[in-house]
């Protein structure tokens, strides 16, 4: 059993990538198994911050090869910007490597993104408009543009036929902004780079890796709740964000799969539109929101704040087999009070921990409020450095999970966490 995951209990944002690139000097392999430039993944090294939303987290550490996976879906113009970034900083990325069956996102499956959403209206998901949703679909619908297809012989005519069919749909949405010509020059620009990277055929890589016994690291992206299947549908992105997703991802085989580790934050947020029960709409969420700096990595927007809601975690803990928690970003509650942890949902009038097909707009739960520390705990580097309140917090979420809390982690920077 190779091969550990990790990934957001939540719906995104979780603390990934900084997890990531601390545990990735045990593995031989960081991989990438789905989603898209949709992701915001932030590292903090000595002070400097960088968000990675293609590239594995396992960047900066140079022995550890870097896997993007054949779930994955990948703009060009994403990747060139990413890529130049990490070159500026001295990076050589000869540990990078791209599956050939990773599919394209084209400039007109960010035109599709944009019309599809703009019609949506009331309705609207919140997409980050980064092209994801009409990416898988032309997957699943047999269309997709391959990376492996920039190695035929004419892969413009398979990008234009596919253009082709995309503009034809784009009809029956009312019309929207959106520069096309400008937008397919930078993609053909961006292209490339791509062609001077190395494009693998990334099932044979990893499981090689795997008979050679070497360590690999599956790095989920987005949130469970943002799973296609298991989420908040239709409230989600299009892919399987779950350990599921990491065996159709890579092409690993699931007795492979070792420890999952689950992320989440000592509180809960959201970005864009959809339920999301434990969300607070008073001084105490946009407290969570300042002292978090809550704003998306990818897109800017404010993301949505509420407590941490136990239905929802013993939920995905149970879908993706959770092994281990990392608790995140404990730091921020340490100015309150009082801190709330959501402990039932009331539907139809009774207390459950299970959670409901279809959401009510506001779905009713049930919140047990703890005593704060109001300390400073970002210098903690055990259980034992955290203030008493801190330590009961921690415990009660360990004994109300079931699960063993493997890491806390009480700031942005690669330093600040620790074994529990
Ligand atoms: P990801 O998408 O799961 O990788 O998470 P993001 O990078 O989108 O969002 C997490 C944010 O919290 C980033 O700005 C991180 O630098 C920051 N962060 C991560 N862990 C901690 C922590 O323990 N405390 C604080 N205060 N910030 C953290
Ligand atoms: P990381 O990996 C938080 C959300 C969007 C939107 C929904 C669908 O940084 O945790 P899409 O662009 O996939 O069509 O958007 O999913 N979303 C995320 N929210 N973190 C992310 O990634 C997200 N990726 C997508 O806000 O509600
Ligand atoms: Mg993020």
């Amino acid at each position: 059993m190779n091969v550990d995951v990790l990934l957001g209990l939540q719906w995104g944002d979780e603390g990934k990538g900084k997890v990531v690139d601390y545990l990735a000097d045990d593995y031989s392999v960081i991989a990438r198994f789905q989603g898209g430039p949709n992701a915001g993944h932030t590292l903090v090294i000595d002070g400097k911050k960088t968000v990675l939303h293609t590239i594995p987290s396992g960047i900066f550490r140079s022995t550890v090869s870097n896997v993007i996976g054949n779930g994955v879906v990948i703009d060009p113009i994403t990747l060139s910007k990413e890529i130049a970034n990490l070159k500026s900083q001295g990076l050589t990325l000869d540990n990078l490597y791209i599956s050939n069956k990773a599919h394209l996102i084209l400039p007109t499956h960010r035109l599709l993104d944009k019309a599809s959403e703009n019609a949506k209206g009331k309705e609207k998901i919140g997409s980050t408009l980064k092209g994801i949703g009409p990416t898988y679909m032309d997957k699943t619908g047999r269309n997709g543009f391959r990376v492996g297809d920039l190695l035929l012989a004419d892969p413009k005519k398979k990008y234009n036929s596919l253009k082709a069919k995309h503009l034809e749909l784009v009809k029956i949405y009312p019309e929207v902004e959106f520069d096309l010509e400008s937008e397919e020059e930078a993609w053909w620009e961006c292209v490339k780079i791509l062609n001077d990277l190395k494009i693998i055929d990334s099932v044979y890589f990893i499981n090689d890796q795997i008979a050679q016994g070497k360590k690999i690291l599956a790095e989920g992206a987005q949130g469970s709740m943002l799973d296609i299947d298991f989420g908040t549908y239709p409230f989600v992105t299009s892919s399987n964000t779950v350990t599921a997703g990491v065996c159709t991802g890579l092409g690993i085989a699931p007795q492979h799969i070792g420890d999952v580790i689950g992320i989440t934050k000592a509180y809960c947020t959201r970005v864009g539109g959809g339920p999301f029960p434990s969300e607070l709409f008073d001084a105490d969420g946009e407290l969570l929101r300042k002292e978090g700096h809550e704003f998306g990595a990818t897109t800017g927007r404010p993301r949505r704040c509420g407590w941490i809601d136990i239905p929802q975690l013993k939920y995905t803990i149970m879908v993706n087999g959770v092994s281990q928690l990392v608790l995140t970003k404990l730091d921020v509650l340490d100015i309150f009070e009082k801190v709330g942890i959501v402990t039932d949902y009331v539907i139809d009038g009774k207390d459950t921990d299970r959670l409901p097909y279809q959401y009510e707009d506001k779905t009713e739960v049930k919140v047990s409020l703890q005593d704060g520390w109001q300390t400073r705990v970002n210098t903690a580097r055990s259980v034992s450095d955290l203030p008493e309140k801190a330590k009961n917090y921690v415990a009660l979420l360990q004994e109300m999970l079931g699960v063993n809390i493997k890491m806390i982690s009480v700031g942005p920077d690669r330093e600040e966490i620790f074994e529990a």
